[in-house]
Formats: C-alpha cells, sequence, structure tokens
C-alpha cells in the first residue's frame, strides 16, 4: 500500500526563530524538510542559498529537500552537496541539459529531482524519468508560498503516475503549491507519494495531526 510522505516548507516559517521551527517540524512528525531557493530570475523572488543552508544544516537532523528555483541550476550542484542537501531538484525550465545534471545529482550522492512549472507538458520528463528519484509537480506558479492549487495540474499527476509505472520505475512524485488538509486525499489519489505544505503546515494550529492525516491517506 503507498503512504504519502510530508515535507514542510520553510518558507512559510519565521525565519527569525529557525532552530525552534526545526525541532517544530521534527516533532511534528513530518519526513523530511523542503528547502526553497530563490535567485530572484528565475522567479520573481529570492530567498537565500548554500551558505545558508549550511548554517541551517547543523539544527536539524532530518532530510533536507531542496528545491531550486534558479537559472542555470549546473553549476551550484557542488555547493548544495558541500551545504548538506539530500535531495536535489531543479527545473527542467531552467536548463538544456536535464540528463546529464541528473546523473550528476547521483554521483555526488543526492537523490536527484526535476520539477515542472504548471504549464509544462509530463512528456517533457519521459526519457529521463530513469536518471529521476523525483519529479516534482509545480500546482502553484513557483515563486510565493500562500497561493491557491491549480485544479487542471491534478491530471498531470495522473499522466506521470501512468508513465512511471508503465516503465516499472521507482520515481516519486512530489506535489508543491497550495496543498491543504482539504485537497490532499485527492492529490494522493491522483498519485502522488510526497506532499510539500508550506502556509498549511505553518499555520496549523496541531502539526501533528496534520502530519498523521496525510500519513492516514489512502486510495
Ligand atoms: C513555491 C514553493 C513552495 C511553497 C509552497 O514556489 O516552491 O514550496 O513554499 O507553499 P504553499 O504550501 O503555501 O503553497
Ligand atoms: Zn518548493
Amino acid at each position: 500500500m503507498r503512504k504519502a510522505l510530508v515535507t514542510p516548507s520553510i518558507l512559510s516559517a519565521d525565519f527569525s526563530k529557525m532552530r525552534e521551527e526545526f525541532q517544530t517540524i521534527k516533532a511534528s512528525g513530518a519526513d523530511w524538510v523542503h528547502v526553497d531557493v530563490m535567485d530572484g530570475h528565475f522567479v520573481p523572488n529570492l530567498t537565500f542559498g548554500p551558505p545558508v543552508i549550511k548554517m541551517f544544516r547543523p539544527h536539524s537532523d532530518m532530510i533536507f529537500d531542496v528545491h531550486l528555483m534558479i537559472e542555470e541550476p549546473e553549476r551550484w550542484i557542488d555547493a548544495y552537496k558541500d551545504a548538506g542537501a539530500d535531495r536535489l531538484t531543479f527545473h527542467i525550465e531552467a536548463c538544456k541539459h536535464s540528463h546529464r545534471y541528473l546523473a550528476a545529482i547521483r554521483e555526488k550522492g543526492m537523490a536527484s529531482g526535476i520539477t515542472l512549472n504548471p504549464q509544462t507538458s509530463p512528456t517533457e520528463v519521459e526519457y529521463v524519468l530513469e536518471e529521476c528519484d523525483q519529479v516534482l509537480v509545480m500546482t502553484v506558479n513557483p515563486g510565493f508560498g500562500g497561493q491557491k492549487f491549480i485544479e487542471p495540474v491534478l491530471e498531470k499527476i495522473k499522466i506521470l503516475r501512468k508513465m512511471i509505472d508503465n516503465k516499472g520505475l521507482k520515481t516519486q512524485i512530489q506535489v508543491d503549491g497550495g496543498v491543504n488538509s482539504e485537497n490532499a486525499q485527492r492529490i494522493f489519489e491522483a498519485g502522488a507519494d510526497i506532499l510539500v505544505m508550506g502556509s498549511a503546515f505553518f499555520k496549523s494550529s496541531d502539526k501533528k495531526a496534520l502530519v498523521e492525516k496525510i500519513h492516514n491517506l489512502n486510495g
């Protein structure tokens, strides 16, 4: 039976008290920590890069699932490994040779991921799926937390699920953007394995119950 994983996005955390925020994530029973990197070019917002992630690293023993929303991600693979990333995902729209970069990420000992903006067809990743530990399906336009889930993208999750299963691969499907306790069941049923939650997680008054609810989804 499939089980959904939860990875809270620290984009919605309080950056003035990250040590506590990492403890809160751990105590909730969530699976990984989702770390959003934005460069102000690929997306119209700016967050942080490798030096800050390196500072976060000693404050959490959880898996750092790093989502790069940056141009030329291939230039930074070593830097994110060095900063402590366990999983590294980049946007297919930001590069020319995704197959090569996915392999480079795995060679560095990280799990490899590729991301699709809402507009991007699932067929774009069809021939590189074997190199992907995860495909991240964006269900909002990347750049900001707290946006509304884009419903038609649910269909893309279903198509990707079939594609991965038909090829007999273990690639996981991650869904990021506007995920909450109301739409989680539908997203999971469509074929998602990992749910990223930013605002829904940090706004929740009972984070443990929220995570438990996601872990208990079935369908
Ligand atoms: C958006 C980021 C997301 C963001 C999700 O560009 O990639 O990870 O934090 O936030 P919510 O869950 O609030 O949509
Ligand atoms: Zn993200």
